[in-house]
């Protein structure tokens, strides 16, 4: 990788962190401070802030992105580079360059960094298959969040600490995703995981991160109890959290259930547990081809959405599973038929604001006012 025209000052900072696995360019991005960064913590007063998933390796190769994610995002989140596949490749070797350089990219120009994710199923290196007794995956487990969270303790306000907890279509709290952490720690990996980060870092914010609470149709209304009735069994238990955080993966040609969502969010405020909106997209692989046309879709199940959470609470951020069309996870699982890009993000593929980023904005502001929590 290599970067346009670098300043003296790029070249120092690189020079100083050079290392394997291109440290070298890697950390030159924490010299990327731009006078666009010189915004207030947290975003502009009274506007719910926006940010972004960031991908490592863009941030340091493509500068219109950068600049883009600089001028437009008040949080990042790191896209894969501090899930467990990323930083603990080996059981006994972290690997930190890149999370390293997202933290010191964000701290650098003023942006709020989230953590993402310390327990999930996915994105688990290779070895932690040979995790053979209760102890051992306890003490991995907690050695991991230990040496992660320890690292970037005071640094990241918020962690995504349990990703994706229930199985597709659970019966009751307990339906859990089979993972490495199901199968020899049960349901106690969750008070496990959230309570060891809260000792590292008793600051920061723990969130729960959840998908597929927001349409019509039994398996989302089983979604939305299950995950009800997970989080009072934790409060019932005094395990430390304080949000739920939304997915928000959109899908376009799927029904929207507001009663339900928004019961849903009385029963989360109930329990007086944040909302954060964490990786919002629209899915558009089924939305008809025009452009013009899908883009107004894809905005419209957005305001639908936005409208249906913020009639309810305020979420503490809204965040898009990326900022631009030009790197989106959705084509990895959601490829159109036709052959044409998908659009799921508020920037098109040129860095131009779509109808979606529109939308964003509008509902940043549009409660600030109703809302004071
Ligand atoms: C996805 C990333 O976007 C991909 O690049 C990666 O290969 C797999 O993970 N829900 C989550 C995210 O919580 O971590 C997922 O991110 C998308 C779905």
């Amino acid at each position: 990788m290599s970067i346009k025209a670098p300043t003296r000052r790029d070249f120092l900072a690189g020079a100083a962190g050079a290392g394997v696995l291109g440290a070298a360019t890697l950390s030159s991005l924490s010299a990327f401070a731009t006078p666009a960064s010189h915004r207030a913590p947290g975003g502009r007063a009274g506007l719910i802030p926006y940010g972004s998933a960031v991908r490592a390796d863009a941030l340091v190769t493509d500068v219109a992105y950068r600049e883009a994610i600089v001028t437009n995002c008040d949080i990042i989140v790191a896209e894969g580079e501090m899930k467990w596949l990323d930083v603990h490749p080996e059981r006994n070797a972290y690997r930190f360059e890149k999370a390293d350089a997202l933290v010191d990219f964000a701290r650098q120009n003023g942006i709020e960094i989230r953590g993402h994710t310390l327990a999930w199923y996915g994105a688990m290196p290779a070895w932690t298959a040979a995790i053979d007794s209760r102890a051992e995956a306890e003490a991995e487990l907690v050695v991991h969040i230990e040496t992660v969270v320890s690292r970037y303790r005071g640094q990241i306000p918020s962690w995504d600490v349990v990703n994706e907890a229930l199985v597709d279509w659970p019966e009751d709290a307990t339906s859990l995703r089979p993972s490495i952490w199901t199968r020899w720690l049960g349901a106690d990996y969750l008070p496990i995981a959230l309570r060891t980060t809260a000792a590292v870092d008793p600051e920061t914010r723990l969130v729960l991160n959840e998908y597929d609470v927001e349409f019509r149709g039994a398996r989302f209304d089983a979604r939305r109890k299950a995950l009800v009735q997970l989080l009072r069994s934790l409060r019932d238990r005094d395990v430390p959290l304080h949000a739920v955080g939304l997915q928000s993966h959109l899908f376009a040609d799927r029904a929207l259930d507001r009663e339900g969502l928004q019961s849903l969010l009385r029963d989360v405020a109930s329990l007086e547990l944040d909302v954060l909106i964490t990786e919002l997209d629209v899915i558009d692989d089924r939305l008809p081809g025009d452009i013009g046309e899908r883009d107004g879709r894809v905005a419209g199940v957005a305001r639908d959405y936005l409208e249906t959470v913020c009639e309810v609470v305020r979420p503490k951020a809204i965040l898009t599973w990326g900022l631009s069309d030009r790197y989106t996870w959705v084509p990895t699982y959601f490829k159109r038929h036709d052959g044409m890009p998908n659009r799921p993000l508020p920037f098109d593929a040129d860095l131009e604001p779509k109808p979606l980023f529109d939308v964003i904005e509008e509902f940043r502001g549009k409660f600030a006012s109703r809302w004071t929590r």
